[in-house]
């Protein structure tokens, strides 16, 4: 029963992450829900599995788990790579470019000339739900000269009744705010930065409102930005400010750390958000890789998955507001498997057959009691294992992924990611870990800490094991709902036959 549910036509499809049915892919792109439809537009090599010829791809999916990948968007010509941007529904024909009966998507997105190194940002539209596109015969319809200006994330600001964009002047380490009644003639508003990581080049900017403390009447604004280097765990990153905008400026708030990192792990760039209308709720996704390594990923036909979407909040914690995350995976059954109560002596205690799992979803609930480091084994087979565990000494939440399977291919690849994790006296570790075939995402403390990291596993290696170490611990619950298999329009690209 379990190979049925679990075995895929490809061992490391993941089953409930977003993959292109083959080639390289990168970051999301254009994330937006219309009639019915969540789109989910992303960077993308139509000719092969390393980065070139960048295109847009296009998915859809009416629950966000289930995608039908669609045939390419936008197409890279002999003179223009398509770069990352975004789409909005223009709802009011500001732009001019719907149809009769249909509102335009329109996309705003950077051209890379391909023989200048330009980049300055375009526009194309389409009236059929995103099925065919035309690019605007003005384009680029934002040029400042620039070589490193790019990744325009356009939204619609209520309050002033225009369209806002932030894109980045990548090597500046800045985000250039700009104004548009018609998303065609843009106006300069202001500039944020260089502020907090500046490591590396900053990449795909996203400003949006969010909610205080689940109050949607309380709203502050986050700015997101990826740094291609300095990430606390090694080369890529991203980083967020909480802060005003007023319409014209963005002002982040004094904080008393450096820098705010969106996630602990390897593995979670150019995150960028999308309005869940339906829901009522804002939700990132993210591409699930690191430009350190993106490039020798050992995964076949696709190379790149997308995370889990998210939901973003602000909570009130130590008279200072920090980002909480939620993660979505509606449509993934209830629990099916659950132990509780027992203690977790010294060692490693591998859980029955029933649990084993190459995707699921875990929610554990673990006293660390005496032990210096307690937690759990996933993907654990023949010598191989990622450990999700708290280190009651450091203080930390941590992945280890030295022994998670393939590391060679890159030298970085095989290491413990951290963040810092501080547990009351008597309070239990509380983590929910979403397993998948190629990826570890481990949320603690309500969503404030999180580690997103990939791992490679033989696909065999699909035991959980609980352990302590220095110690025991308790264990009060841990469940397990993993993952049913794909359905017919897979959840992994694969197109509809
Ligand atoms: C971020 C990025 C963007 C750029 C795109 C190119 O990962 O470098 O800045 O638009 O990828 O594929």
């Amino acid at each position: 029963m379990r190979q049925e549910l679990f075995v895929s036509d490809e061992a490391v499809r993941p089953a409930f992450h977003f993959t292109p049915a083959r080639n390289w892919m990168n970051d999301p792109n254009g994330l937006v829900w219309y009639d019915g439809e969540y789109h989910l537009f992303f960077q993308y090599n139509p000719l092969g599995s390393g980065w070139g010829n960048m295109s847009w791809g296009h998915a859809v999916s009416r629950d966000l788990l289930d995608w039908e990948e669609l045939p390419v968007a936008l197409e890279h010509t002999p003179t223009e790579a398509v770069f990352s941007g975004s789409v909005v529904v223009d709802r009011a024909d500001t732009s001019g470019l719907g149809g009769d009966d249909s509102p335009a998507m329109v996309a705003v997105y950077t051209s890379h000339d391909l023989l200048t190194g330009h980049q300055g940002q375009s526009v194309a539209w389409s009236t059929d739900k995103g099925r065919t596109w035309t690019r605007h015969p003005k384009n680029p319809v934002l040029d400042i000269g620039s070589t490193d200006f790019r990744d325009p994330k356009v939204s619609w600001y209520a309050e002033g009744g225009y369209w806002v964009m932030a894109v980045a002047l990548a090597i500046e380490r800045v985000v250039r705010l700009y104004r548009s009644d018609d998303l065609l003639v843009w106006t300069h508003l202001s500039d944020f930065g260089p502020a907090g990581s500046v490591d590396g080049v900053w990449e795909c900017p996203d400003l949006f409102p969010v909610a205080v403390d689940g109050d949607p009447a309380r709203t502050r604004w986050l700015l997101v930005v990826s740094v291609q280097e300095g990430a606390p765990a090694g080369g890529s990153g991203t980083q967020y400010f909480v802060g005003d905008f007023d319409g014209t400026t963005f002002t982040a708030d004094p904080s008393t750390e450096d820098v705010s990192w969106v996630d602990h792990g390897a593995d979670y760039y150019a995150a960028v958000s999308f309005n869940d209308e339906p829901h009522g709720r804002r939700l990132l996704i993210a591409w699930m890789s690191n430009w350190d390594y993106a490039r020798q990923v050992p995964t076949h036909p696709h190379r790149g998955a997308m995370s889990t979407p998210r939901a973003y909040e602000l909570r009130t914690a130590g008279g200072r507001l920090v980002l909480a995350q939620t993660p979505v995976v509606e449509g993934l059954p209830g629990p099916v498997h659950q132990v509780t109560s027992q203690p977790v002596c010294d060692g490693v205690h591998p859980l029955p057959e029933d649990f084993r799992a190459t995707s699921t979803v875990l929610t554990l609930e673990l006293d660390p009691g005496t032990a210096s480091r307690c937690g759990l084994h996933v993907r654990a087979g023949d010598g191989e294992r990622t450990v999700v565990g708290y280190d009651a000494g450091e203080r930390t939440l941590y992945v280890d992924r030295t022994r998670s399977g393939d590391t060679g291919f890159h030298p970085g690849f095989g290491a413990v990611h951290s963040a810092p994790l501080d547990l009351a006296a008597g309070e239990p570790l509380v983590l929910e870990i979403h397993v998948d075939t190629t990826s570890v995402e481990v949320y603690a403390d309500g969503g404030r800490v999180v580690i997103t990291d990939q791992v490679f596993p033989s696909p065999g290696s699909d035991g959980i094991a609980l352990f302590a170490e220095g110690g025991n611990a308790h264990l009060r619950r841990l469940t397990s709902a993993r993952a049913p298999a794909p359905g017919p329009a897979g959840r992994t690209g694969r197109a509809r036959p």
